[in-house]
Protein backbone atom coordinates (compact mmCIF):
# COMPACT_ATOMS: atom_id res chain seq x y z
CA UNK A 1 0.00 0.00 0.00
CA UNK A 2 1.37 3.83 -0.84
CA UNK A 3 0.07 6.03 1.41
CA UNK A 4 0.83 9.53 1.94
CA UNK A 5 1.05 9.86 6.20
CA UNK A 6 1.67 13.59 6.37
CA UNK A 7 2.77 16.80 4.06
CA UNK A 8 5.05 19.09 5.46
CA UNK A 9 4.70 22.45 4.43
CA UNK A 10 6.68 24.44 1.76
CA UNK A 11 8.50 26.83 4.01
CA UNK A 12 9.86 23.85 5.49
CA UNK A 13 10.32 22.15 2.32
CA UNK A 14 12.01 25.32 1.11
CA UNK A 15 14.43 25.25 4.01
CA UNK A 16 15.07 21.32 4.06
CA UNK A 17 15.79 21.81 -0.21
CA UNK A 18 18.21 24.65 0.85
CA UNK A 19 20.19 22.67 3.31
CA UNK A 20 20.42 19.67 0.56
CA UNK A 21 21.69 22.17 -1.92
CA UNK A 22 24.37 23.87 0.15
CA UNK A 23 25.62 20.76 2.24
CA UNK A 24 24.81 17.27 0.71
CA UNK A 25 24.44 18.65 -3.52
CA UNK A 26 28.40 18.45 -3.31
CA UNK A 27 29.14 15.00 -1.83
CA UNK A 28 26.39 13.82 -4.32
CA UNK A 29 27.80 10.54 -6.80
CA UNK A 30 26.21 8.97 -9.67
CA UNK A 31 23.96 5.99 -8.56
CA UNK A 32 25.39 2.19 -9.19
CA UNK A 33 22.59 0.46 -9.44
CA UNK A 34 21.28 -0.25 -13.09
CA UNK A 35 17.99 1.12 -12.74
CA UNK A 36 18.63 4.47 -11.81
CA UNK A 37 21.58 5.32 -13.87
CA UNK A 38 21.13 8.75 -14.49
CA UNK A 39 20.34 9.77 -10.77
CA UNK A 40 22.65 11.52 -8.24
CA UNK A 41 22.67 10.32 -5.05
CA UNK A 42 24.21 10.14 -1.59
CA UNK A 43 23.63 7.84 1.55
CA UNK A 44 23.05 8.78 5.01
CA UNK A 45 24.62 6.88 7.46
CA UNK A 46 25.56 3.82 5.99
CA UNK A 47 25.50 2.54 2.98
CA UNK A 48 23.59 -0.52 2.18
CA UNK A 49 25.22 -2.77 -1.05
CA UNK A 50 23.01 -3.66 -3.68
CA UNK A 51 24.24 -8.08 -3.26
CA UNK A 52 24.71 -9.86 0.07
CA UNK A 53 28.58 -10.15 -0.90
CA UNK A 54 29.42 -7.23 -1.19
CA UNK A 55 30.28 -4.67 1.62
CA UNK A 56 28.61 -2.00 3.74
CA UNK A 57 30.18 1.05 3.92
CA UNK A 58 29.98 4.47 6.47
CA UNK A 59 28.48 7.37 4.80
CA UNK A 60 27.22 10.48 5.67
CA UNK A 61 26.20 11.66 8.81
CA UNK A 62 24.34 14.86 9.03
CA UNK A 63 23.14 15.63 12.30
CA UNK A 64 20.27 18.38 10.77
CA UNK A 65 18.97 16.08 8.24
CA UNK A 66 18.73 12.62 10.14
CA UNK A 67 17.68 14.16 13.35
CA UNK A 68 14.73 15.65 11.14
CA UNK A 69 14.01 12.64 9.22
CA UNK A 70 13.63 10.74 12.05
CA UNK A 71 11.73 12.58 14.02
CA UNK A 72 9.13 12.79 11.00
CA UNK A 73 9.48 8.77 11.01
CA UNK A 74 8.77 8.14 14.56
CA UNK A 75 5.79 9.99 14.14
CA UNK A 76 4.51 7.44 12.24
CA UNK A 77 5.96 4.53 14.35
CA UNK A 78 8.85 3.98 12.16
CA UNK A 79 12.33 4.40 13.22
CA UNK A 80 15.34 4.44 9.94
CA UNK A 81 18.18 2.92 10.31
CA UNK A 82 19.64 4.32 6.55
CA UNK A 83 18.60 7.31 4.36
CA UNK A 84 19.17 7.62 0.33
CA UNK A 85 19.48 11.53 -0.55
CA UNK A 86 19.11 11.89 -4.10
CA UNK A 87 18.29 14.36 -6.55
CA UNK A 88 16.49 14.52 -9.65
CA UNK A 89 17.14 11.27 -12.06
CA UNK A 90 14.41 8.59 -13.22
CA UNK A 91 14.27 5.34 -11.85
CA UNK A 92 13.14 2.45 -13.57
CA UNK A 93 10.58 -0.06 -11.97
CA UNK A 94 12.06 -2.30 -9.18
CA UNK A 95 12.08 -3.46 -6.23
CA UNK A 96 14.59 -2.80 -2.83
CA UNK A 97 17.32 -5.16 -2.25
CA UNK A 98 17.85 -7.92 0.63
CA UNK A 99 18.99 -4.85 2.71
CA UNK A 100 16.27 -3.70 3.78
CA UNK A 101 12.31 -4.61 5.34
CA UNK A 102 9.26 -4.23 4.02
CA UNK A 103 8.10 -1.78 5.28
CA UNK A 104 10.01 1.98 4.10
CA UNK A 105 9.42 5.45 4.12
CA UNK A 106 9.76 8.14 1.22
CA UNK A 107 9.72 12.08 1.65
CA UNK A 108 9.55 13.64 -1.58
CA UNK A 109 10.82 17.58 -2.13
CA UNK A 110 9.72 17.86 -5.48
CA UNK A 111 8.08 17.29 -8.66
CA UNK A 112 7.89 14.02 -10.04
CA UNK A 113 5.18 11.08 -10.90
CA UNK A 114 5.59 8.24 -8.54
CA UNK A 115 4.36 4.48 -9.44
CA UNK A 116 3.76 1.62 -7.55
CA UNK A 117 2.43 -1.58 -8.03
CA UNK A 118 0.55 -3.26 -5.02
CA UNK A 119 1.95 -6.96 -5.49
CA UNK A 120 1.68 -7.76 -2.01
CA UNK A 121 -1.10 -6.22 -0.25
CA UNK A 122 0.89 -5.33 3.25
CA UNK A 123 4.18 -4.16 4.59
CA UNK A 124 4.73 -8.04 4.93
CA UNK A 125 5.84 -11.02 2.92
CA UNK A 126 2.86 -12.51 1.39
CA UNK A 127 3.01 -16.21 -0.29
CA UNK A 128 -0.10 -15.40 -2.73
CA UNK A 129 1.57 -12.06 -4.24
CA UNK A 130 -0.20 -10.79 -7.12
CA UNK A 131 2.22 -10.52 -10.16
CA UNK A 132 -0.18 -8.91 -11.67
CA UNK A 133 -1.79 -5.53 -9.55
CA UNK A 134 -2.36 -2.89 -12.01
CA UNK A 135 0.19 0.45 -11.56
CA UNK A 136 -1.03 3.16 -9.27
CA UNK A 137 -0.01 6.31 -10.76
CA UNK A 138 0.69 9.69 -7.98
CA UNK A 139 1.75 13.04 -9.17
CA UNK A 140 3.97 14.44 -6.22
CA UNK A 141 4.38 17.99 -5.83
CA UNK A 142 6.79 18.24 -3.20
CA UNK A 143 6.08 17.60 0.52
CA UNK A 144 4.72 14.15 0.65
CA UNK A 145 5.94 12.09 3.51
CA UNK A 146 4.40 8.51 2.36
CA UNK A 147 5.01 4.76 3.78
CA UNK A 148 5.51 2.15 0.88
CA UNK A 149 6.20 -1.50 0.57
CA UNK A 150 9.82 -1.34 -1.06
CA UNK A 151 9.36 -5.03 -2.08
CA UNK A 152 6.80 -4.28 -4.53
CA UNK A 153 7.72 -2.56 -7.90
CA UNK A 154 7.74 1.26 -7.64
CA UNK A 155 9.23 3.75 -10.10
CA UNK A 156 9.86 7.29 -10.21
CA UNK A 157 9.25 9.71 -13.67
CA UNK A 158 9.17 13.22 -14.68
CA UNK A 159 11.01 14.36 -11.77
CA UNK A 160 12.07 17.72 -11.84
CA UNK A 161 16.21 18.64 -12.22
CA UNK A 162 15.71 20.34 -8.61
CA UNK A 163 13.46 17.68 -6.93
CA UNK A 164 15.11 16.09 -3.77
CA UNK A 165 14.01 12.65 -2.45
CA UNK A 166 15.20 10.47 0.80
CA UNK A 167 14.25 7.22 1.03
CA UNK A 168 14.39 5.94 4.51
CA UNK A 169 14.81 2.08 5.40
CA UNK A 170 15.03 -0.30 8.58
CA UNK A 171 18.04 -2.87 7.67
CA UNK A 172 16.35 -6.34 7.19
CA UNK A 173 17.42 -9.90 8.97
CA UNK A 174 19.59 -10.58 6.13
CA UNK A 175 21.69 -6.89 6.02
CA UNK A 176 21.97 -6.78 9.84
CA UNK A 177 25.41 -8.83 10.26
CA UNK A 178 27.08 -6.48 8.16
CA UNK A 179 25.07 -3.56 9.12
CA UNK A 180 26.58 -3.82 12.42
CA UNK A 181 29.52 -4.89 11.68
CA UNK A 182 30.07 -1.26 9.94
CA UNK A 183 28.48 0.60 13.06
CA UNK A 184 30.73 -1.66 14.98
CA UNK A 185 34.27 -0.75 13.15
CA UNK A 186 33.46 3.35 12.31
CA UNK A 187 32.35 4.08 16.18
FE1 LIG B 1 13.37 1.88 -4.58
Amino acid sequence: MFKIVQMISPGIVKTINDHLNEVIEPQLTMDVSSYANSRMRAWLQYEAPLSISQPWKSAIKDDRIWSYVTKIGEKHGFIPDIGLVSKGGAIREHRDAFYCNFLSMGINLGECTWTYRNCYPEYKWTPNQNDNAEQEIYHLTGGEVFLFNAKNPHSVSRASEDRWAINLWTVSKKGMSGFNEIKEATQ
